[in-house]
């Protein structure tokens, strides 16, 4: 199978998440397209969408989907969406396509967060994929300093403005050993809107793609209890 077939195959297996009559949170990027264009077959039995991303929001429309805004709605049962990378704790580097922000608010308001991947996706240790990083455009030069001092090479996004109107630092060559500790660094810096870890609030469910079918797994719970512990102490 190919990489796009991979995905289609984990979109598609998402459709067991969706229940009836639920507004769904649906992410942005190639795999979640395949997920929209699935979700097109369930259009009657939805209510309908919140969506991360201007593209996705376009694309759900076009199937007659109807997208909500997140202000009238106070929880989503489940979001779906794709990463960049994920490890077995189910932290993730999103925002490739650049719609971290509004990918984030999502998730956060979501019951469960289904991640939907190709096999290529899964990773031991995340950053080898250069971590995005929002900025508002004033605090560029500065934003890129700091990330300097964390020990990243940040590079600015070339001919690119996010849906909210800011610019985003690719970060090169960062070491996360410690995906939530970096995320709470990275968010402190004056100027950043936030970055594409999502740890702290990781997924709940991968669908993974692979040449054996699409597995569907959970995150790993040692590490679970153990940042909770962390939290409380
Ligand atoms: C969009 O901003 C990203 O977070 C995507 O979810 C992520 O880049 C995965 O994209 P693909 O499904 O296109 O690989």
């Amino acid at each position: 199978m190919t990489q796009d077939e991979l995905k289609k195959a984990a979109a598609c297996a998402a459709l067991d998440y969706i229940a009836d009559a639920s507004i769904v949170g649906v992410g942005t990027g190639s795999t979640v397209n395949h997920f929209i264009d699935a979700l097109a077959s369930r259009r009657d039995r939805i209510l309908g969408a919140v969506s991360s991303s201007e593209a996705s929001t376009r694309r759900l429309r076009a199937h007659g989907i109807e997208v909500f805004d997140l202000n009238g709605i106070e929880t989503l049962p489940v979001y779906v969406d794709g990463a960049d990378e994920i490890d077995g704790h189910f932290a993730m580097i999103k925002g490739g396509g650049g719609a971290l922000t509004r990918e984030k608010i999502v998730a956060a308001v979501s019951g469960r967060f289904i991640c939907i991947c190709d096999a290529s996706k899964r990773v031991d240790v995340l950053g080898r994929f250069p971590l995005p990083v929002e900025v508002i455009p004033m605090a560029c030069s500065h934003v890129a300093r700091e990330l300097r001092q964390l020990g990243g090479e940040p590079r600015l996004r070339k001919d690119f403005v996010t849906d909210n109107g800011n610019l985003i630092l690719d970060v090169h060559g960062l070491a996360i050993t410690d995906p939530a500790d970096m995320e709470t660094r990275i968010n402190q810096i004056v100027g950043v809107v936030t970055n594409g870890l999502f740890a702290r609030r990781g997924a709940d469910v991968l669908l993974l793609a692979g040449a054996n079918g699409v597995e569907r797994l959970a995150p790993r719970q040692e590490a679970v209890s153990a940042a909770l512990h962390a939290t409380k102490s």
